[in-house]
């Protein structure tokens, strides 16, 4: 294609509005983001009702913002993409009806996208030459999957969580040691002052001994037992150690998937996204793992892992080319599944 494709996209699955502006689905001319953390942090999670509310409030000047930090007009603009699941209905729909108005009033293509679909796509943002195929460990608050992606938009899930995400389980090992909303990056933080070997919490094991899936509520359950036990026993917690060896349990698991998945597939790339992306104990440890596997390890830059609208406008680019254009009636789905249209 010669012309070179100018995508504005929106995202408002979640608790962040933000839109974008991305050229080929590579280069990002602005990505604003409003996030609603500060209020959702209050109530200790993400009020769906509440979050709705505020993206409400924040989309038409989030839009307006991209374009003008983008430098262009509505004029300018191919098509318009939008994330229409998966995610908090209520959130979804703000973002998704106005990405519609859009699209319509300026006569050019709606663009679905699925969300996690986008968390894969920051990597070829951050990684001009990144071409599938290749294998991506998704991790955030809400999905876990490892997946093999074949080509642009063509993906095989190879494993998933069969309960909690990797990020929920982050959030509520937090809550339960008394670090806060939203738990990951402190929990990350807390860890570095901590022993990851102090204690041993268990891993969950499948009957399918080569099921590369995961499973986090076990874990999280043994970390609120041994809170328990240590409270009837009147013995002071560590709240880094606890912190350390929650870490540890997870981070290898989703290693040792993710290591097992580039081995079955035969591929020497490994890419990862979402919120838990920004993980300090994860990013070093696939690192290592990689390095001594040759494997190279891909990560976004943060403001790439957790929820943003340059992300959306990535994975547009890639259906766009391939023609594969909305229709102005489409619904959110919040359960949409990766690689379902
Ligand atoms: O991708 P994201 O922004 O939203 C979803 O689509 O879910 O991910 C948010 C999740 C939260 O659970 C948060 O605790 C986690 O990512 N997270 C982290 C870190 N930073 C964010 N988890 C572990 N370590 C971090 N540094
Ligand atoms: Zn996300």
């Amino acid at each position: 294609m010669d012309k070179d494709i100018k995508i504005l996209a929106i995202e408002s699955s979640c608790d962040e509005t933000s839109a974008a502006v991305v050229v080929n689905g590579r280069k990002v001319l602005s990505n604003i983001i409003a996030s609603q953390i500060d209020i959702h942090t209050k109530f200790g999670g993400v009020v769906p009702e509440v979050a709705s509310r505020k993206h409400v409030e924040a989309i038409a000047v989030v839009v307006q913002e991209a374009l003008d930090k983008a430098g262009v007009t509505l004029q300018d603009i191919d098509a318009v993409g939008v994330t229409y699941g998966p995610g908090l209905v209520g959130a979804l729909l703000v973002g998704l009806q106005y990405a519609k108005g859009l699209a319509y009033a300026i006569g050019k293509p709606l663009i679905g996208v699925n969300h996690i679909e986008g968390h894969i796509s920051a990597n070829f943002i951050q990684y001009e030459d990144l071409k599938p195929p290749f294998v991506c460990l998704v991790v955030s608050g809400g999905h876990t999957f490892v997946v093999y992606m074949k080509d642009y938009g063509d993906f095989e899930v190879m494993g998933q969580t069969r309960d909690d995400a990797a990020g929920e389980a982050y959030d509520k090992v937090a809550r339960a040691i008394g670090l806060g909303y939203p738990g990951g990056p402190k929990i990350d933080k807390i860890s570095k002052e901590g022993n990851p070997d102090a204690i041993k919490f268990p891993r969950a094991r499948f009957q399918d001994g080569e099921s590369l899936d995961f499973s986090f509520s076990g874990l999280k359950s043994a970390v609120l037992n041994y809170l328990n036990q240590m409270e009837m026993k009147k013995q002071e917690i560590n709240r880094a150690d606890v912190a350390a060896s929650f870490q540890k349990a997870v981070v290898s698991f989703l290693v040792d998937n993710a290591m097992k998945a580039c081995k079955l597939k035969d591929v020497d790339k490994i890419a990862v996204a979402g919120g838990v992306a920004a993980n300090t104990c994860l990013r070093d440890t696939l690192i290592k793992e990689g390095n001594s596997k040759n494997i190279k390890v891909l990560f976004p830059e943060f403001i790439l892992c957790t929820d943003n609208a340059a992300m959306i406008g990535s994975a547009a680019y890639f259906e766009y080319i391939k023609g594969n254009v909305a229709p102005l009636n489409l619904n959110a789905v919040p359960n949409l599944k990766l690689g379902e249209r």
